[in-house]
Order: C-alpha cells, then structure tokens, then sequence
C-alpha cells in the first residue's frame, strides 16, 4: 500500500498567541510542522503534502526543504480539501494529520497503516475518556453525566482508502466546516473504525501544551 500524508499546517494559531502561524513555532528548536512531516514518515507514510498559509509559504518552503507545499483555505475543511486535490495523482491511501500533533509516535501512524491494510475504508487513532464527563445548560448548570465508557477523544493522523475520501469531499457542501475528516466521510456514511491513539500524540493548542512538548522532548 502506497499512503500519501496530508498535513494540515495552514492555521494561524490564535490561541498560542504566538507571534509566528503555530506550525512554523519552534519545539527544541524544530519547526512544530517538520516534526509532524517525520512522524509520518518514521510511521511508514511514503510522501507528504502539507496545506500552508498562502502569505507564508516562503518560510515554510525553509522550513520543509523539497517537501510538496499547497495553499491552504480559511478553515482546516478547505485546507485539507485543497491539498487532496493537489495529491490527486498519489496513493491508493490518504492519511491526513494536523501539524499541531509533532509528537505522535511512529507506532500511531503504523496502527492506522495496518487497518487500513486490512480493509479499513476509514480509521483514527481514539483515547478514552477519563474524566466524568457532562452537559450542561446555557447557565453552566448540569443536566446529566454522559456515559463516559461509550466517548472517545480522536486524535490524528486519521487514515482513508483514498478513493472514499476523495468521495466524501466531493459530496460536502462547498464552504462545509468539520473540525475533522472522519465527520466528513461519516456524513456520507462510511463505517470509521478506532484504534489506540497515544497521549503523546497530543494538539498544541494553548502555550500549556507547547510547554508540556518541551518537556516530552528534553525527557
Ligand atoms: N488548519 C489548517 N487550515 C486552517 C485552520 C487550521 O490547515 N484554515 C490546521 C492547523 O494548522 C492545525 C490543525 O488544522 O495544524 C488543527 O487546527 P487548530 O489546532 O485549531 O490550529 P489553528 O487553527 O492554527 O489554531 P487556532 O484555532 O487556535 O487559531
Ligand atoms: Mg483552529
């Protein structure tokens, strides 16, 4: 099986709040979209595409020497839309990963690779969830506990038989925004199947969680 990784890198990052769009700011020096293009790599993808920010795409070229660069859109539905029409041409396999995940074992993008292997038309990487978990009303007042044995947290890269999600994209509504790309092929009713995901694999969202990847790297 030949897998294309897409990578989803065209966000600014306003919650960081740093002064650089997120996935070009540094983690123990490295660009956090660099460490994100070798974890797919290192878990047996065989070439990358990554959606970037059309008014930075000279840094990222820096950044990603002779990696294949896209424009990405104003949402991360129309980044990775744009950069599966530029792969159009690669893979029987599509695994699409956000930049803000850098240190997502190898092993993670392995167990997706192996599912889809076995006939997997869809498939993420989940954790549980292990917090008592809640609704709540517009006053912040409980309304029930969520059977927390039936949730899962997704995590990325999420892995797809190329042809499904080229499908799946074609079908959503132009200007359509899922915060993910199983939501886009469940809307066509595809069957997405888990398997483990890893804490490491975390999203940088908040300055917390770059400080916690610091942490990870240094040991
Ligand atoms: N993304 C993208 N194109 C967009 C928006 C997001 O490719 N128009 C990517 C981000 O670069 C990131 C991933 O989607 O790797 C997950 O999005 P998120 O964590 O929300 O990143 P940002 O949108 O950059 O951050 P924020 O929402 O805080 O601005
Ligand atoms: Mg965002």
């Amino acid at each position: 099986m030949h897998a294309v990784g897409i990578v989803a890198a065209a966000g600014s990052g306003l919650r960081l709040g740093a002064d650089l769009p997120k996935a070009l700011v540094p983690l123990a020096g490295r660009p956090l979209v660099a460490w994100s293009v070798d974890a797919l790599l290192a878990g047996g993808v065989a070439e990358v595409v990554v959606a970037v920010p059309a008014e930075q795409r000279a840094a990222f070229e820096t950044a990603l020497p002779g990696v294949r660069l896209v424009d990405g859109g104003a949402t991360r539905t129309a980044s990775v839309r744009a950069a599966l029409s530029a792969a159009h041409d690669l893979g029987d396999a599509v695994l699409v990963h956000d930049a803000a995940r850098p240190l997502t074992p190898p092993e993670v993008v392995a167990r997706v690779l192996a599912a889809l292997d076995g006939g997997a038309r869809a498939v993420v990487p989940v954790l549980p969830v292990v917090d008592t978990t809640v609704a709540v009303d517009a006053d912040g007042v409980i309304t029930g506990a969520l059977p927390r044995e039936q949730l899962r947290r997704v995590q990325t890269p999420q892995g797809f038989d190329r042809a499904t999600l080229v499908e799946a994209y074609g079908r959503l509504p132009a200007g359509a925004e899922l915060t993910d790309d199983a939501a886009v092929v469940h809307s066509i009713g595809v069957p997405v199947r888990t398997v483990a995901g890893d804490e490491r694999a975390a999203k940088i969202t908040v300055a917390h969680d770059l400080a916690l990847a610091e942490k990870q790297v240094r040991g």
